[in-house]
């Protein structure tokens, strides 16, 4: 959470910043502002909301500086406000800072500070932080560098920071722990940031920082140390990242593009991995441990939010497919409810970000305990993706919406390909059932791509049900999770309270909540609970409520019960949640749409969820 861009070199710093922000605009949106050196002075210039109150404060201004920092805020500490907004400044003004994390003993710091005098404007932790650094820096008379150093052995928390000094006009300072940062290197210039889309126009050769770094840059130089001043080796990475790909491509949101993108991203994702003529399934990131994994005993998936969901699907995949045992927990619980892990117990984290701060701790905790991890993550380079023992990408490019379509068919994806392959192993299931997966998995881009379709006949629903208060999502077998994952998604931008359901739990409370007002979303699919949820759908229809059913092409049975069915092509049971979730995405991106919300940047969330 939280974005933070910086620049040193011979270029205008502030269009370079002011660029960047709007590229990390989705990891929070509650404030903008950046800091600049005009001849020798700090000028920070911030304001509550999006970057474009930002670039409205300096529309009609011009700036020299060539060296700078911006931020773009997802509020912890105080309420989104113009003063809370970063950079903050020390008490001199005389240094600068962007901050993405939580400084957790600030509290014990600030009174401290306070004892000796100093006052604070602000009510971040950020500040503190700052002012920190410039008490260690006078008491001691140290560089800014050294007193940087000092007070992060001194800090506990997560940070991503750069610092500026009007006394060390030509020098940033960059640090992080806990929090991802990327520096991009040109000729003469350097640029700091969250991840790499604000670099990728200028330079591909990015160096990842590691926790506990600090980087002293200049233009014309980049040393790294850790925070005891020993140097640091650098490794350059070459980025394989386009500008289209962070860019929207004439369509209205980056939401909208992503869910259409997914033939393209599933395909991406398989390519290379998957030949179903030649029954051939490789997945060259799990190598040296695929032994244990293929004879695990028991599989432990941790995630949050949509990623969970794809963990979840895992569940019923690995579980009817390889017959190993799967416990899928959200990140946030398993990390802190003292699970018992043994030696040797397989762990898969999933995540689109790799930067989730729950699931990070999540796989420490279980690779303290002696546990082999695999990652699932769409990110490349991203701190899940270097922790993990082993792991595949999704290889779904970018995904920028707050709101995960793109990065969910991915792991989808990935996962099945990763039960197919212990499923083969195993023998589990037969050569030809193997064979007939792999051929249904190689035809679910071109089965999205009709399931995107329904766009139309779903806009038509959705201007129907947009001035719904709620919303049921039910589903069994596999389409549970796709229920769920539904719900999520129009709570998530559309802000219409949505509750996803087994279908036949709704008889145990939910069914009580069912009148003539209340849209009730089925995911109907021919598969094996196809009998027991046309039941279902009955239960609700007997009591009025308005039945929206996602069903198989050429299902003649439940369009005659629904007042409204979007048909979807058929597939195996196991891939259907690949297919049946298309229409869920598009149904709640249109009603948000129509309900005039920010389906890219909706209120309170952020895309990378770097805080617990
Ligand atoms: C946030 C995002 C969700 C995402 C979740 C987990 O809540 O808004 O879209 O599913 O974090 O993120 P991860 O990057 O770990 O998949």
């Amino acid at each position: 959470m939280c974005g933070i861009v910086g620049y040193i070199g011979g270029k205008p710093a502030f269009p370079i910043l002011l660029k960047g922000l709007k590229r990390l605009e989705y990891r929070g949106y509650d404030s903008a502002g950046v800091a600049l050196l005009e001849s020798t002075n700090l000028e920070v210039l911030k304001k509550k909301g999006k970057v474009s109150e930002l670039e409205k404060l300096t529309e009609t201004k011009t700036y020299s500086s060539t060296i700078g920092i911006g931020h773009t805020r997802w509020a912890t500490h105080g309420e989104p406000s113009d003063k809370n907004a970063h950079p903050h400044y020390s008490s001199d003004q005389k240094l600068a800072i962007i901050h993405n994390g939580i400084i957790e003993n600030y509290g014990a710091l600030k009174t401290e500070l306070s004892e000796k005098g100093y006052e604070f404007r602000s009510d971040t932790d950020t500040e503190v932080f700052i002012t920190f650094i410039e008490d260690i820096k006078k008491t001691l008379d140290l560089t800014l560098e050294d007193a940087v150093r000092i007070a992060l052995t001194k800090v506990v928390g997560a940070y991503a920071i750069v610092i500026m000094s009007t006394e060390e006009p030509d020098k940033l300072i960059a640090a992080r722990k806990g929090s991802p940062m990327v520096i991009g290197l040109g000729k003469n210039e350097y640029y700091i940031a969250s991840d790499a889309s604000p670099i990728v126009e200028y330079t591909n050769e990015v160096i990842y920082m590691e926790d506990e770094q600090i980087a002293i840059i200049t233009r014309n130089d980049l040393t790294i140390v850790d925070t005891k001043d020993v140097p640091q080796k650098a490794e350059i990475h070459k980025l394989d990242l386009k500008l289209e790909s962070i860019e929207k491509g004439g369509y209205e949101h980056f939401m909208l593009k992503e869910i259409f993108e997914q033939p393209r991203s599933i395909a991406d994702c398989m390519r290379g991995r998957l030949n179903a003529t030649e029954g051939l399934l490789t997945l060259g990131g799990i190598r040296n441990y695929s032994e244990a994994l293929t004879n695990a005993e028991k599989i432990v998936i941790v995630a949050c939010g949509t990623s969970w969901h794809a963990g979840l699907v895992a569940e019923y995949i690995f579980e009817d497919l390889c017959r190993i045992p799967v416990e899928v927990e959200y990140a946030s619980e398993f990390r802190y409810r003292n699970p018992v892990i043994r030696e040797g117990d397989i762990l898969i984290a999933i995540s689109q970000s790799g930067e989730t701060a729950d699931t990070l701790a999540a796989i420490e905790l279980a690779k303290s305990k002696g546990a082999i991890i695999f990652g699932v993550v769409n990110t490349v380079g991203s701190s899940i993706s270097r922790i993990t023992h082993e792991g595949a990408y999704l290889h779904a490019g970018p995904e920028i919406g707050v709101a995960s379509t793109k990065a969910f068919t991915a792991q989808l994806t990935i996962l099945a390909m990763i039960a197919l392959r212990i499923a083969s192993k195993k023998g589990t299931i037969s050569e030809s059932k193997y064979r007939e997966l792999l051929v249904d998995l190689e035809n679910i881009p071109a089965k999205v791509e009709t399931a995107l379709k329904s766009d139309d006949k779903v806009k038509e629903i959705s201007s129907l049900f947009k001035d719904a208060r709620n919303f049921l999502y039910l589903g069994r077998g596999y389409n549970f999770p796709v229920a769920l994952e539904g719900a999520l998604k129009l709570k998530e931008i559309s802000y219409i309270h949505a509750e996803g359901y087994p279908a036949a739990e709704m008889k145990h409370g939910p069914i009580a909540l069912i009148d003539e007002n209340m849209p009730v979303v089925f995911i109907a699919t021919r598969d094996s609970s196809y009998d027991k949820i046309v039941s279902n759908i009955q239960e609700v229809k007997s009591r009025k409520g308005k039945v929206i059913a996602i069903v198989t092409e050429g299902d003649v049975l439940i369009p005659k019960m629904a007042d409204h069915t979007i048909e979807v092509p058929a597939t195996h049971e196991a891939l259907m949640p690949l297919v049946s979730v298309i229409p869920l995405q598009l149904l709640s991106y249109h009603i948000a749409v129509m309900r005039g919300a920010n389906v890219d940047q909706p209120r309170n969330l952020a895309k990378s969820v770097t805080v617990e």
